[in-house]
């Protein structure tokens, strides 16, 4: 007969971490701490989840925007709660969530766009990409943005996949955005839009663009836009023709491909275009008086030349043009807000850290505190990347707890933390209250053959979430 040994084991404590953003980093490292056993809160300043998921990808690009279906998952799991509308900074403090949880970790993606710092940014009709994603997908902050679109050229000044949507959004056919989760206020000023013509300007060579393949070749597919480009800029300078055989990788190799497949193939007939031009800076951006409308854009005409450390820069030549237009879209990368007192890395656009884990200027981690996503590593990778770097933080966290040195919250209750938030931002919403605004906004996309339609108000979408959950 076996004797039965009592029980004296004391139970685990149960570990509380707070994930300050419900963008893909957040809900990855939400899956991942559920897993290590955390019981994990996750908060967003918007009332609704996914980060650029549902503010940032581009809405006639509905499959990427599947993946909302993992981060449901997730959410559907014991141990995780949602508060939306809950801002960091501004309804609670970095010292308050640190009073109440062994981790706080931020996942706060990167809101703010990089200035060009050149004459004539501040004109009428200079726009940041950021601003414009966000007004077609429906940002609350961005619901009220208006944008004259009664020009016919627009310049979107850099080569990354941001700059190929925001020019892709600009010459769809209103039949190819009508089945789409545009939001309609956009949906009502594109279809009205006389822009034709949308210059693409690479501040170096089509060997350098930072676009990946589908989206460049995807440009071949739109419905009323052919794509442009002087053969001769495909004429590659020695450094980048070597660069290319010898270090490049195979995006690269293909985009250069396409690019001359797009140039051998010649103008096609259509009625909009979008013109890819290489080797430009912009210096200043022209216009009526001093702030007056944006009627052009000057720009230095560069040459490749490889830097002391090997890279490939752009140089200017000398020679200048001007290109002719009436809106501007800067979309040359994004930046980190700085929030509350956590510790930011100015020069960067980062919160401070070490591989996840927050420190100060001397390199000491800050106890309990860390980052994941694009405010941890800066505004690269596509979604995918954000589950690797992830699990990257999350190790470190692991290893600090096993280690004993997660930080020591003196508030350990969960319904007393639910509490704190209710009383801080009245208008949170909770998952379920989530769950009823997309119930919504499908329902109402469903008749039109849309994926949903979006609520661009926040009065609106808490008003919404109140209506099945009754929180
Ligand atoms: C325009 C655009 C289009 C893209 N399209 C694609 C694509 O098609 N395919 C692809 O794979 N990748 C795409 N990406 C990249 C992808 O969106 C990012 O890799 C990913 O969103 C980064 O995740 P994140 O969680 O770090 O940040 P985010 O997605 O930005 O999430 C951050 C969250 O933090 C919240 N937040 C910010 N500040 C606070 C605060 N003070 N308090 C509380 N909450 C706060 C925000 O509201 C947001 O929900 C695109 C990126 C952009 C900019
Ligand atoms: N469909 C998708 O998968 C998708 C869609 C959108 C975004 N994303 C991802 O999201 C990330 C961010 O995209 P992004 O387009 O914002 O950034 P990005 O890929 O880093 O591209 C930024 C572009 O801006 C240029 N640039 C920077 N500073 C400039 C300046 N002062 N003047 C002129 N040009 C300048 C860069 O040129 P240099 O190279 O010369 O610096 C580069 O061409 C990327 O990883 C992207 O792949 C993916």
């Amino acid at each position: 007969m076996t004797d039965l040994v009592p029980d004296t084991a004391t139970p685990t404590p149960v570990r509380r971490a707070v994930i300050v953003g419900a963008g893909p980093s957040g809900f990855y490292a939400a899956d991942q701490l559920l897993k290590e056993g955390f019981e994990v809160d996750v908060l967003d300043a918007l009332p609704t989840p996914f980060g650029l998921v549902r503010a940032g990808v581009a809405p006639d690009h509905p499959k990427i925007k599947a993946v909302t279906r993992v981060y449901e998952k997730t959410a559907k799991k014991d141990g995780f709660r949602f508060f939306g509308g809950v801002r960091l900074g501004q309804d609670v403090t970095r010292a308050e969530l640190l009073e109440r949880y062994d981790v706080v970790l931020y996942a706060l993606g990167t809101s703010d766009d990089n200035r060009l710092n050149i004459a004539g940014e501040d004109r009428r009709g200079v726009h940041g990409a950021t601003q414009f994603v966000g007004w077609y997908n429906g940002h609350p902050d961005a619901a009220d943005h208006e944008y004259d679109l009664s020009v016919k050229r627009a310049v979107v000044i850099g080569n990354g996949n941001v700059a190929i949507d925001v020019a892709r959004m600009l010459v769809l056919h209103p039949d190819e955005l009508q089945p789409t989760d545009t939001a309609d206020h956009a949906i009502e000023v594109l279809a009205e839009s006389q822009v034709e013509e949308v210059v693409l300007l690479g501040r170096r060579g089509p060997a350098q663009a930072a676009f990946t393949n589908p989206e460049l070749r995807e440009l071949a597919d739109l419905q009323r836009a052919g794509v442009e480009i002087d053969p001769t800029d495909l004429d590659l300078d020695e450094h980048s023709a070597k660069w290319l055989e010898e270090e490049a990788d195979i995006t690269a190799r293909k985009n250069v491909e396409i690019l001359r497949g797009y140039a051998e193939a010649g103008p096609k007939a259509a009625s909009h275009r979008v013109i890819l031009r290489f080797l430009r800076s912009p210096v200043e951006i022209l216009g009526d008086g001093e702030h007056g409308q944006v009627t052009g854009v000057r720009v230095a005409i560069n040459e490749i030349q490889r830097g002391e450390d090997g890279s490939l820069r752009a140089v200017p030549t000398g020679a200048e043009e001007t290109i002719e237009c009436g809106l501007v879209l800067r979309s040359i990368g994004y930046r980190g807000r700085p929030v509350d007192d956590v510790p930011f890395d100015d020069r960067r656009g980062l919160i401070r850290n070490a591989g996840g884990r927050v420190c100060a200027e001397s390199g000491d981690a800050h106890r309990g505190e860390y980052v994941v996503g694009w405010i941890k590593r800066g505004p690269s990778g596509v979604i995918g990347t954000n589950k690797k770097d992830a699990a990257d933080t999350v190790a470190r966290i692991v290893e600090d707890r096993d280690a004993g040195a997660l930080n020591a919250p003196v508030v350990t209750d969960a319904e007393e933390i639910a509490a704190f938030y209710a009383e801080r931002a009245p208008e949170s919403v909770t998952w379920a209250g989530w769950e009823a605004i997309d119930a919504h906004e499908k329902s109402s996309g469903e008749p039109h053959g849309r994926p949903r339609v979006k609520l661009v108000r926040v009065a609106d979408l808490v008003e919404r979430s109140r209506v099945v959950s009754g929180s």
